[in-house]
């Protein structure tokens, strides 16, 4: 029997633990959320860790600009850092065309670094220090937990070696005694590649890529891919279908990965407010 890895059942889990954690604090944690010009799918997912925040009893704010300058933002970021009832910062990506997305980054304190993507934190990340983790490929590894605890000795290939879900994947993988592929899209044979690994981790964004000949009998797969259909419904860059029987277990698309990246901003929000107030 394949076990579907239910990212939307494990997603609330982990935030019933938060909304009781964050009673026990001496305030709410505090989330500043930037989003930067008019990209629609970024509006829609800044309005979900919003409303995920205030659940949690997380307290959230939005600065939202149509337009920004870099020095606008910098100067932004600025205040935030200084300011001591803020505990986690976010900026939204993509950024708009014209900012500087690794200055703007890197201008962010690391301690209130929720998405991990810091090189300071991303460096602590190589050298397994305890950092802020990337909140997708967190978010993957606690679904691929759930499927088998002890990973060490299996191969896995993540494919797409984004800084913010491709990079920390292989990264965690690696961590956790796997030997791990870094594939993208200049690797020879993916196909091929894939069919050695015991786990699969797609981050392409490209509608149902990976085919059910590409799985190997028993594996884990994990879907970070959100890609619209012409007909308008949603899917993964796995063809889930084909690929369901061949597996151990797969996320779907929607509710696989997706509720678990916001999950996963929400613990890393009062992590560093425990981390910055000693708690
Ligand atoms: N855009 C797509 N995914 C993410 C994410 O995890 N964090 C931020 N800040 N922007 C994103």
């Amino acid at each position: 029997m394949t076990l579907l890895l239910n990212g939307f059942e494990l997603a609330k889990q982990c935030r019933a633990a938060l909304s009781e954690k964050i009673k026990t604090l001496p305030r709410a944690p505090r989330l500043a959320v930037i989003l930067a010009g008019s990209d629609p799918a970024s509006a829609v997912y800044v309005r979900n860790k919003e409303k995920a925040a205030r659940e949690v009893g997380i307290e959230s704010a939005v600065y939202r600009f149509e337009s920004i300058t870099q020095k606008e933002l910098l100067t932004l970021i600025d205040s935030l850092n200084k300011n001591t009832d803020t505990d986690g910062i976010l900026v939204q990506l993509p950024l708009p065309e014209g900012l500087d997305e690794k200055e703007i980054l890197q201008a962010i304190d690391p301690a209130k670094d929720v998405d991990g993507f810091h090189p300071l934190n991303l460096g602590k990340l190589m050298i397994e220090e305890p950092a802020p983790i990337a909140c997708t490929p967190k978010g993957c590894l606690k679904l691929i937990h759930l499927a088998r605890q002890n990973l060490t000795g299996l191969s896995a290939v993540v494919i797409g070696r984004s800084v913010i879900v491709g990079k920390p994947m292989a990264q965690l993988l690696l961590k956790e005694n796997c030997t791990v592929t870094a594939a993208h899209s200049k690797t020879k044979d993916l196909p091929e590649l894939c069919r050695k690994a015991d786990i699969v981790v797609a981050a392409i964004g490209k509608p149902k890529m990976v085919k059910a000949d590409w799985i190997k009998d028993g594996a884990i797969v994990i879907d970070v891919g959100i890609n619209r259909l012409k007909d308008g419904k949603l899917c993964g860059d796995v063809d889930f279908e084909a690929c369901f029987n061949k597996c151990d277990a797969i996320t779907p698309v929607p509710k696989g990965v997706g509720p678990m990246t916001i999950a996963m901003l929400l613990e890393n929000t009062v992590e560093a407010m425990e981390r910055r107030l000693s708690l």
